[in-house]
């Protein structure tokens, strides 16, 4: 290439916002669409109708299948400005500053609900004639908080009482991260400490997409950091490129803008880790520095997450023991997450995995110390979760096995939009009852999430059910919208209690 070409192509570049190699990428293909083999992605996601103008302005001959990618980049970019549009019309940034009302407070100590909706569950299935050996754990609640039912309730109450008196009003709201040095006060009372447990790393799963990993993914990381018994430091890994997580729990500015979209995606940080050199000491600064700066604020209190985006990791990486470029260990992710935990001072880590068995997948399942599987309580999903089991015996577990000492991370199921008739109470457990056959290894755990339109709502306005625009929304009131996060609240007491029996 001489000079004047060159310098053709960086002024070209610069005029349209790409740099000299994405430019030159495209040139190369104008001369020669057989180079199409060569060119760098980054080239590819630059096609615009723009850029294609500019090649034909300068005697380029712009092969056609440019254009159609010109197009479907355009389309892309609309998109991206329309949601911009409608997250500012909404003023979304104030969203997350929406109090929650004094009517659920209580809810976020001890949340007397949890026995009463466990009890009807045990006394529905004991009276339904279906052979499930469901079995609701009197003594769980106890075990967690050290005390008796009464007394947690007591000490929550005046708990409550001391947050009304802060507030004073006839309709005392409080902001979510400012009932957090309350719960730090009322598990001081009861010498509980979120110490107790040590660091944790929960993988969410399911070879099928739609059935409720993400929406798990936010509910359980937000009981953890706010209902749980102790308020842990929760970090949430958005491991599917789709990024789903990433979107319920990011946080905006006036402009509808997602604050943190700039910042390395655990991708970009699994890349700089698979690169580190132990005789080049820039290549850990630079996985030191990207891992910290990957590490964002979410609008849960306690609750911190590192985002996905659409790199295409699992085209272009392979599991592997080598060095090369597309090779990473099956064990990368499990040591950026303890690395992310150690500089944030993270209790529990929950990686939202994705809806497939390709590299990802398979690092985020081999990070897991609890893997809890997502599906609703229906054939479809039970025939895709017996073949995803086969599939991990058969393809996963011999890429990440090491050395062959390896054991099975604690798996559980969890049931997912569980569905009650008309009656309340009659849950759908014809479809259940199968599940809950404990003869297995994996066992169901005891708490179930029900369908609801707390989830489809929350997911219609962007965001977790932690930070719904108001604590009343489209008919659903604050109890409810409670209600519904003691179910995760009630996995969060399930999950606890596993490990502070094998902490003793
Ligand atoms: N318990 C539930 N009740 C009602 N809708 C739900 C429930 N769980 C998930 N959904 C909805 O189902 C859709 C898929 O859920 P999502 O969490 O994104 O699944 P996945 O991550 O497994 O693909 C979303 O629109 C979500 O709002
Ligand atoms: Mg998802």
């Amino acid at each position: 290439m001489d000079n004047s070409t060159k310098n053709e192509i960086n002024s070209v570049a610069k005029e349209l916002g790409m740099t000299a190699s994405e430019m030159s990428g495209l040139i190369n293909v104008c001369n020669n669409p057989e180079g199409r083999h060569h060119v760098p992605r980054n080239a590819w996601t630059a096609v615009t109708f723009k850029a294609l103008t500019a090649l034909q302005n300068h005697g380029y001959i712009v092969p056609e299948f440019m254009v159609e990618q010109a197009k479907l980049n355009a389309e892309a970019t609309i998109i991206e400005d329309v949601e911009v549009l409608i997250q500012k019309s909404l003023n979304v940034a104030n969203r997350d500053k929406k109090p929650v009302s004094s009517r659920i407070w209580s809810r976020f100590f001890f949340d007397s609900d949890l026995v009463n909706e466990s009890r009807d569950l045990q006394e529905y299935l004991a009276s339904s004639q279906l052979p499930s050996n469901y079995e609701y754990d009197e003594e769980l609640r106890s075990r967690v908080y050290g005390c008796d039912d009464y007394t947690a309730l007591k000490l929550s109450n005046e708990f409550v009482k001391e947050m009304k008196t802060a507030t004073l009003g006839p309709y005392p709201h409080m902001a979510l991260e400012d009932i957090i040095p309350y719960k730090e006060a009322f598990c001081a009372r009861l010498g509980l400490s979120r110490k107790d447990v040590s660091k944790k790393i929960i993988n969410i799963q399911a070879k099928k997409g739609g059935v409720g990993k993400s929406s798990v993914t936010t509910g359980v990381a937000g009981a953890f950091a706010m209902t749980a018994s102790r308020p842990y430091r929760v970090l949430v890994i958005d491991a599917d490129g789709q990024g789903s997580t990433t979107h319920l729990l990011s946080l905006r500015g006036e402009d509808g803008c997602k604050l943190y979209s700039d910042r390395p995606s655990i991708f970009d940080v699994l890349m700089a880790s698979k690169a580190i050199d132990a005789r080049k000491s820039e290549t850990t600064a630079l996985y030191n520095q990207l891992l910290a700066d990957s590490i964002v604020d979410t609008p849960i209190p306690n609750v911190s997450m590192i985002q996905a985006n659409d790199f295409p990791f699992d085209q272009k990486i392979k599991i592997g023991r080598s060095n090369s470029a597309t090779e990473i260990k099956a064990d990368e992710l499990r040591h950026v997450i303890e690395d992310a935990m150690e500089k944030g001072d993270f209790d529990i880590a929950i990686i939202d995995s994705r809806p497939d068995l390709h590299t990802a997948t398979k690092l985020s399942f081999a990070a897991a110390d609890k893997a809890i599987n997502v599906m609703r309580p229906c054939g479809e999903d039970r025939d895709a979760y017996r073949g995803y089991l086969k599939e991990i015996a058969a393809d996963v577990v011999p890429e990440i096995c090491g050395d062959g000492n390896w054991t099975l991370p604690e798996m559980s199921v969890l049931f997912n939009q569980v569905t009650k008739t008309q009656n309340q109470h009659r849950v759908n457990m014809g479809q259940l009852a199968a599940c809950f056959d404990r003869r297995g290894f994996i066992k169901t755990t005891n708490t179930m999430i029900f369908e609801s339109r707390v989830i489809t709502s929350a997911s219609t306005m962007d965001c977790s059910i932690w930070s719904m625009p108001r604590e009343s929304i489209s008919g659903i009131n604050a109890q409810v919208i409670g209600s519904f996060r003691a179910q995760f609240t009630s996995l969060a007491l399930e999950l606890e209690d596993e490990w502070l029996k094998n902490n003793k």
